[in-house]
């Protein structure tokens, strides 16, 4: 991607209607919740400025807990195998999991998490995702809440990152290439 060294930004979602849309979820998920035991997971590092604002959209008690991933590389990565880099410090054991993810891309990641969190006995496994990139799916997941759905274009600010540049933007903006 060094195509992107010198690049520009164009930006896709501004900070408003990133917060407007959240604000949106934020109150779909405490209607969906109510009388549960919501337990939101946030995968690192890309989700964590959407975790940050979406737990605050929640009128609900909760938890939350990170977990980071690495996949295993080019070969592996198609078998969607990945690495945990840092596991939840908390059991699963009976809650009712949202998994909050920054980006839905081949959904490979995602895939490997679902089935992993569902092995620890939670109650229930969601997904909210603040952006989908439909086009490059590999694996079938079930989002059941999408901020974003968008063209199949490198994105960045707003927790997501090009080489780990670009996720304090208050923005979701495309990188481009300069030609
Ligand atoms: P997946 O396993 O292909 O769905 O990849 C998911 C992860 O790849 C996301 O959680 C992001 O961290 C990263 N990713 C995918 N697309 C983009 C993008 O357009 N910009 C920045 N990161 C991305």
């Amino acid at each position: 991607m060094s195509e992107f060294t010198n690049s520009s930004l164009k930006v896709l979602f501004s900070a408003a209607q990133v917060q407007e849309r959240i604000q949106e979820m934020g109150a779909r998920i405490t209607r969906d919740y109510q009388g549960k035991s919501l337990a939101l997971v946030c995968v690192l590092k890309g989700a964590s400025l959407f975790t940050a604002d979406l737990m605050r959209a929640i009128d609900l008690p909760l938890t939350v807990d990170f977990i980071a991933v690495s996949s295993y590389g080019a070969a592996s990565k198609s078998s969607g195998e990945v690495r945990i880099l840092k596991d939840l410090d908390t059991s699963l054991k009976g809650r009712d999991v949202l998994v909050v993810e920054d980006i839905v891309d081949t959904g490979l990641t995602l895939n490997y998490l679902l089935d992993n969190f569902r092995r620890r006995d939670a109650a229930s496994v969601q997904v909210a995702a603040l952006l989908d990139k439909p086009e490059r799916r590999l694996a079938t997941v079930d989002v059941a809440y999408i901020g974003f759905t968008i063209p199949n274009e490198f994105v960045v600010g707003y927790g997501l990152d090009y080489a780990e540049r670009y996720r304090n933007l208050p923005f979701v903006a495309i990188l481009q290439p300069n030609d």
